[in-house]
């Protein structure tokens, strides 16, 4: 967050009646009321299916915001942003709702002296992307002749290569590339944004931050939880595209990128796509030994799912990127569903040491230091290492060094959102994807998917839900002579 408050504006949610609005948008705009971060100029517009009346919605929402906050709101705040919240109701593809729209907004800008600012959130499934920013700029909501018009969608961005252009295209059509927010929330969550902070802020990592002095780095974002509710979604995306292509790369980036010259939007962004574009092409080979799905026990037997699903709810692979840095190191990741807990870390092993001096410890059992950066849950990051077991023999323990964020900083949870949001108001689209990062994440993965399409015989690997996947992804990084932490 750039300054202590956000722009004056409208923030406009189209799906204001669904899970995320409910889940993440409204708590978010809720913590920063409450942290002071938004302007006395502010309303809340949602836009949605239901018809129900603006008093209804608000009651609805005090509920749900109440529950995801899992405390009582305190009333004078909850007020503040209740008396600023709105419902509009309608068909996205009706003209006459954006013209609704247009004349409710007119009223709420009179009402808060709000200047023609607005954000509009697409918390929409992404074939009514295109639908909604074309009633927006028939509407004359979508130019910035009058103040600005930023425009936040959700991932995911595409379904491959070709859909992701197809989708920018026809979001250009009414909007400018300064214009669309391209939300990944991760990139909102504070242990995420913290790694740019370790890498440039402390002089003691960058120069062991190679392949040098680094082994090899493993990414783990696991899930306990199975598909839940969003079985349709998640059949057609799989754990690929739904995880690895968005989040992982992403995080990946930033743990992997060269110091940028500057630390505004262009030049962090410019700095993470060439990570990207380092990573050679999977070949056939590469894919067949480096890559491992699989699907969990009973995931075709979940709601809305294709009973002879081929979907995979677990992925691990290896990658390299081939660049100065990072010449020889690989990168293994490793995501999945209904896997034993919920954990997303990044774990950087670095070299052994040379020789083996301590008598009474084989060699084998030297550990490696490893920096470990937990994104979540527990989030903190942790420095493995090597210590003499007191005692009259030379034994070594591997013990660790820990900074844990809510110790420390005695902060309260968040939901990641409320970065993102802020920065939308602001214009900061240094966390946000640009439109080449989504085409190089798309074209590491493409041949990953093609070789999938095209395989539609093997029978698909499945894992026990409550383990860490199949015994293919422990091959894989032990084949290397090396394994996960887990
Ligand atoms: C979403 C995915 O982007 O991230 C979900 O679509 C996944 O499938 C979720 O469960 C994980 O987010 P978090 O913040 O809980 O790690």
């Amino acid at each position: 967050m750039s300054s202590l408050r956000a722009d004056s504006c409208v923030f406009v949610i189209f799906g204001a009646s669904g899970d995320l609005t409910r889940s993440k948008l409204l708590p978010a705009i809720f913590n920063l009321a409450e942290d002071g971060h938004l302007p006395e100029e502010f309303a809340i517009l949602g836009v949605a299916r239901p018809q129900i009346d603006q008093a209804a919605y608000r009651t609805q929402m005090r509920e749900q915001v109440r529950q995801a906050e899992g405390e009582p709101l305190d009333p004078e705040k909850w007020k503040r942003i209740e008396d600023r919240l709105y419902y509009v109701s309608g068909e996205f593809n009706d003209a006459a709702l954006f013209d609704r729209l247009k004349q409710t907004l007119g009223e709420i800008r009179e009402r808060h002296h709000i200047p023609p600012n607005f954000l509009f959130y697409l918390a929409v499934p992404p074939d009514m992307f295109g639908t909604v920013v074309d009633g927006l700029a028939e509407a004359g909501l979508a130019g910035e002749d009058e103040g600005w018009r930023r425009v936040i969608v959700e991932k995911p961005f595409g379904y491959d290569l070709e859909s992701a252009r197809a989708l920018n295209k026809e979001l250009r059509k009414g909007l400018r590339e300064s214009q669309i927010y391209r939300i990944d929330h991760y990139l909102g969550k504070e242990t995420v944004q913290n790694i740019i902070a370790f890498r440039f802020a402390n002089g003691i990592f960058e120069p062991i931050w190679n392949r040098r002095y680094v082994d090899h780095v493993q990414m783990t974002v696991a899930e306990d939880a199975g598909v839940g509710r969003r079985g349709a979604y998640y059949d057609k995306a799989g754990a690929l595209r739904d995880i690895v292509q968005n989040h992982m790369f992403q995080v990946m980036t930033l743990v992997a990128m060269e110091p940028p010259i500057s630390f505004g939007g262009e030049d962090v962004r410019d700095e993470k796509v060439r990570v990207l574009h380092a990573i050679p092409p999977l070949t056939h080979d590469d894919i067949s030994q480096h890559v491992v799905r699989a699907q969990y026990g009973g995931y075709s037997k979940e709601a809305n799912v294709d009973p002879k699903s081929r979907t995979e709810t677990f992925v691990a692979m290896r990658l390299f990127i081939d660049n100065w840095r990072w010449a020889g190191v690989p990168f293994y990741l490793r995501t999945g569903k209904r896997l034993p807990r919920r954990v997303t870390e990044v774990a950087v092993q670095f070299k052994r040491a040379p020789l083996m001096l301590f008598r009474d410890t084989p060699v084998q059992s030297l550990s490696s230091n490893a920096l470990v950066l937990r994104i979540q849950p527990n989030e903190g990051i942790s420095l493995c290492f090597d210590a003499k077991v007191p005692g009259p023999f030379e034994r070594l323990d591997t013990v660790t060094m820990d900074f844990c964020y809510a110790e420390y900083f005695k902060t309260e949870p968040t939901t990641g959102y409320e970065t993102l949001l802020f920065d939308a108001m602001t214009g900061d689209q240094t966390l946000f994807h640009r439109m080449d990062m989504v085409e190089a994440g798309w074209q590491v993965v493409a041949p990953i998917l093609d070789e999938w399409k095209k395989d539609t015989r093997s029978q698909m690997p499945t894992y026990e839900p409550g383990t860490w996947g199949p015994s293919e992804a422990d091959l894989l990084i032990e084949r290397d002579g090396r394994g996960w932490r887990d």
